[in-house]
This record gives structure tokens, sequence and C-alpha cells, in this order.
């Protein structure tokens, strides 16, 4: 959440009041002084202060989820089960939400917060937040392709890619596998950067999300984010 806001929560006045108490050199972020409302923030991974005193709240949470195909990456859906739905009713909370969306047919690594303000932040292309794909096409993959993502792949409709790298793993007629790391979030990103190339994606997952890895966690499982990777989600995420 933004500082001004977990400030309000707790109690240290109006937004007006805060911004005085923020220009005024009293809160800390781990011992530094801030001076920006907007500052993403999460007083359990981080040691806020205001004038000396420590400020607590723990209603934030994260939950990184291995999304099975099939299942749609919303809050909610008529006609399909969702992310949210995966969850117990234990850690369900309101607010909670996906950040960014995967094909329903793809599976892989989801993020699921609260943390709106954040959340928006590691989707906006300023970051540069990077995000992992395992591929499978119908065809072969020559090694030109690894030039071919890295210059830029141009869409079918003429839009522009940023820079991708790809390796490849396997080849073969008829099936090729590889790796892709993208940095941006277009929609149906890979699926149209392969076409470009002349391919079409048979299987996608996502298996890295920035520094967040999905690891050997089965497919429909979560688990919560450990405080280390929560504070590099925040200091990635920083203006
Ligand atoms: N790119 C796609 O084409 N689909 C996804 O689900 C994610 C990235």
């Amino acid at each position: 959440m933004r500082m001004d806001e977990l400030l309000k929560k707790q109690g240290f006045g109006s937004r007006n009041q805060i911004k005085k108490l923020l220009k005024s050199h009293q809160v800390k972020i781990d011992g530094k002084l801030v001076t920006g409302a907007n500052t993403i923030v999460d007083a359990q991974v981080q040691k806020i202060e205001v004038a000396g005193q420590r400020v607590r709240d723990s209603s934030l949470v994260y939950y990184l989820l291995h999304k099975p195909a099939g299942i749609v990456t919303a809050r909610k859906d008529g006609q399909h089960q969702t992310v949210l739905d995966l969850l117990a009713k234990e850690v369900s909370k309101d607010g909670l939400y996906p950040v960014g969306r995967l094909d329903r047919d793809t599976e892989g690594l989801v993020l699921i917060t609260n943390n709106g303000p954040l959340g928006f932040k590691l989707l906006h292309p300023s970051h540069h937040i990077s995000k992992t794909y395992l591929v499978e096409v119908n065809g072969y993959l020559a090694e030109d392709a690894v030039d071919f993502f890295d210059q830029g792949v141009r869409f079918l409709d003429g839009n522009i890619c940023k820079p991708a790298q790809l390796d490849i793993l396997n080849a073969e007629e008829t099936k090729s596998r590889a790796r892709l790391v993208i940095t941006e979030g277009k929609f149906h990103q890979v699926k149209k950067m392969f076409l470009a190339y002349g391919l079409k994606v048979t299987y996608l997952k996502r298996i890295a999300f920035g520094p967040l890895k999905l690891g050997d966690l089965e497919r429909g499982r979560y688990r919560p984010l450990a405080k280390d990777e929560i504070a590099i989600l925040l200091d990635q995420t920083r203006a």
C-alpha cells in the first residue's frame, strides 16, 4: 500500500497532516528518511517509523499460485473457475486480485495480493519486471530465432516488442521447446511473438515473474511469499 494509506489507517491523521509529517522528515523506512506519500510500503517486511515510533500493520498478503490450464486469471468469471477460487476460505480476503493475467490455456506462476499499488507498479512498463516462460511450438525453432527475438519482434499487426531473450532447449521438425524472457505484458504477447516468427505455441507455462520463481510448486497449489521476496519486489518497484 502507499505510505499515506498506511499512516492514515494507523491513525496518523488526515492526508494533509500525513503529508506534513513526511515533509518534516519524521518518517523513516529501514532507517532512511522518506518524503514521498506515494512510496509503496509493507510494514511487515520494512521497519517503518514515525518520529521514532514503530508502525505495524499485517493486513497485506501475497500468494504465489501455480495456475493450472483451464482456470481464468480474474477476480470473478461467470463461466469458469478463477485463480481466486483456488484459494482456501481462510486465506481469501477482500481486495485480493491477480497481478497481470495468463491466458486460460497457459499455466504457471500468478502473484495474488491485496497490495494494489505494488501490483500496479509491477506491471508498469517503466519497471521492466521480467517474465520467464517455457514454450512449446509446432515446428522447428532454428538458431536464427534467437536474433529474431533479440531484435524486437514486430507483430503481424505492426506492434513492436522490446528485445526478448530466447534460449532454445530442443528443436525438432514438428515440435521445439524454448525458454523466453520478456519484460512487457502485451496481450497474448508470447503467442503473437512466435506467430510473427511463423510458429504456433502449443504449450505455455510462466516459470518466473521478476525475482519470483515457480520452482516445484504443484499445479493448483499456492504458497505465501517469503519476507525477503516481498522486500525484493518493493525494492524493484521503487521509483
Ligand atoms: N503470452 C501469451 O501469449 N499468453 C499468456 O498467457 C502469457 C503471455
